[in-house]
């Protein structure tokens, strides 16, 4: 039997006593539904997926530093992909909502990584599975962006590691008919791969029409709705004043909703009490799937020279979105909670795209064992270049191998269920502790004999 949890390699898959709090029921045996073994991967190790960084490819100088610059994927195993797909191993292909379907899991999050055709195209020739584009409104003229807008929290042990980013970018600054050109190319070129439009409007309903309208005659395969973006847009009550609302966010997906034809996701805020709450609006009004998270209001820090806050634009800054691998844990929460949104109430016919701090095959795992379909990366594509997607799939199907999971649906949501109050813990903890005790002293009664622990019981009653 496979375990779900390989660390201690306590909890059994099919666990069948666990948490009896009716409101986080015993795991169900999810994986009776797992393959067959006539589906069961070959027991040998094929090595041709799994090849070491560099040994087939350059890296251009740009991306080598940046990946020098973390170490950070230097061991990770390469897949070799053509137009996304793994050409062997574990298949990471999945279908969502609406009948999309992504050669693997990896979308490039909305950001400077799909902010115009170039770099988008970039993104389809190393194999992303699927692009969301920076996010575009009606009127861009009123987004101005100021430099500089980033600032880097490095790790204390490495100083070339990054570990939080913050950025007070606005989002897309062009133009809406250049992006909406970028998008028909871009169409054109890649027919078959996956272009998601981030989209983001004030409370206007017929501005949101026309944004949907415009984006769907250019032929993007969805829309993400960005109810999330902390700084700069809020003061328009846009982004994240909007998912901060649970009724504007219900009528304002409504009207998107009504409008749309192809699946729309929205995209959550971290900034809000319980994430559930706009999660489950945006659900109820149609969405087909839902994203998690945008960044953290954060201030990177104060400079102790000047006594100014960073990132600095004239002496000044603002609050601004906090991202990288620091945040993975919080997006790991939210992400579960909605996870059980989806398993609960819609019996898991909805989409949910995790993101926050993915770097690694492994850090993707771990979303995906939580109820994420896909993972989204955005500044990790900053740090480490496009390329990094092979290295994704290639340690995302390591991890699936050590496992032998031949998909992706072997194993979504498999780490849900071990989640449960601090009241159960306490009350498995205190049962456990009950039972050693009962085990060093012995059978209390005759009748406490079982076939099955009969040598142990017998050796819990021997003197010597
Ligand atoms: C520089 C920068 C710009 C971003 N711009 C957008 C945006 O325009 N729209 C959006 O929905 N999210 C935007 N995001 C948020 C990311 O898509 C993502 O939700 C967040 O950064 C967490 O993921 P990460 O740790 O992989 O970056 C931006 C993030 C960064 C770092």
């Amino acid at each position: 039997m496979r375990s779900v949890l390989p660390v201690t390699g306590r909890y059994p898959l099919q666990q069948t006593s666990g948490p009896s709090c009716p409101a986080h029921p015993a795991p169900q045996a999810r994986h009776s539904k797992l393959r067959s073994s006539s589906q069961r991967l070959p027991a040998s190790s094929g090595p041709c997926w799994l090849q070491k960084p560099g040994s087939d490819r350059k890296c251009s100088r740009e991306q080598l530093h940046a990946t020098r610059q973390s170490g950070l994927l230097d061991d990770e195993p390469t897949a070799d992909l053509r137009d996304g797909k793994v050409q062997s191993g574990p298949d990471l292909s999945i279908t969502l909502q609406g009948g999309l379907v992504l050669p693997n899991p990896f979308v490039i999050g909305s950001g400077p990584p799909g902010t115009n055709y170039a770099v988008m195209k970039k993104a389809f020739e190393e194999g992303w599975g699927a692009v969301i584009a920076k996010t575009v409104s009606v009127d861009s003229s009123k987004v101005v962006n100021v430099t500089p807008r980033y600032a880097k929290l490095k790790a204390p042990s490495n100083s070339r590691e990054v570990i939080g980013w913050e950025n007070i970018e606005l989002i897309s600054d062009r133009p809406l008919e250049t992006m909406l050109d970028d998008f028909k190319r871009l169409k054109q070129e890649f027919p078959n791969r996956i272009l998601i439009a981030s989209i983001m409007e004030e409370y206007d309903k017929p501005a949101w029409e026309e944004l949907i309208s415009r984006c769907e005659d250019v032929g993007v395969d969805a829309f993400e709705v960005n109810f999330s973006c902390p700084h700069g847009m809020p003061e328009r009550k846009m982004g994240m004043a909007m998912g901060q609302d649970c009724d504007i966010l219900e009528e304002v997906c409504g009207w998107i909703n009504n409008k749309a034809t192809v699946p729309v996701w929205a995209k959550m805020t971290p900034n809000i009490t319980d994430i559930s709450f706009p999660a489950r609006s945006a659900l109820q009004s149609g969405c087909e799937g839902v994203s998690a998270i945008n960044t953290i209001t954060s201030v990177m820090g104060v400079n102790l020279d000047t006594l100014r806050p960073e990132p600095c634009v004239e002496g000044y800054t603002t609050p601004g979105g906090y991202s990288s691998k620091a945040v993975k844990p919080i997006a790991l929460a939210k992400v579960m909670s909605i996870a059980r949104i989806i398993k609960e109430e819609y019996a898991g016919g909805r989409d949910l795209s995790g993101i926050g701090g993915v770097e690694t095959g492994r850090d993707a795992a771990e979303f995906i064992l939580l109820g994420a379909n896909t993972v989204q990366v955005c500044t990790g594509v900053m740090l480490h270049g496009y390329p990094m997607v092979k290295q994704l799939c290639g340690g995302l199907q390591a991890f699936m191998k050590q496992h032998d999971f031949s998909s992706i649906e072997d194993f979504r949501g498999s780490s849900l269920p071990f989640f449960t109050t601090h009241h159960e813990l306490v009350r498995m903890q205190r049962e456990a502790i009950n039972a050693k005790k009962r085990a060093r002293q012995g059978l209390a009664s005759d009748a406490d004999w079982s076939g099955d622990g009969f040598v142990k019981e017998t050796e819990s009653m021997v003197a010597n």
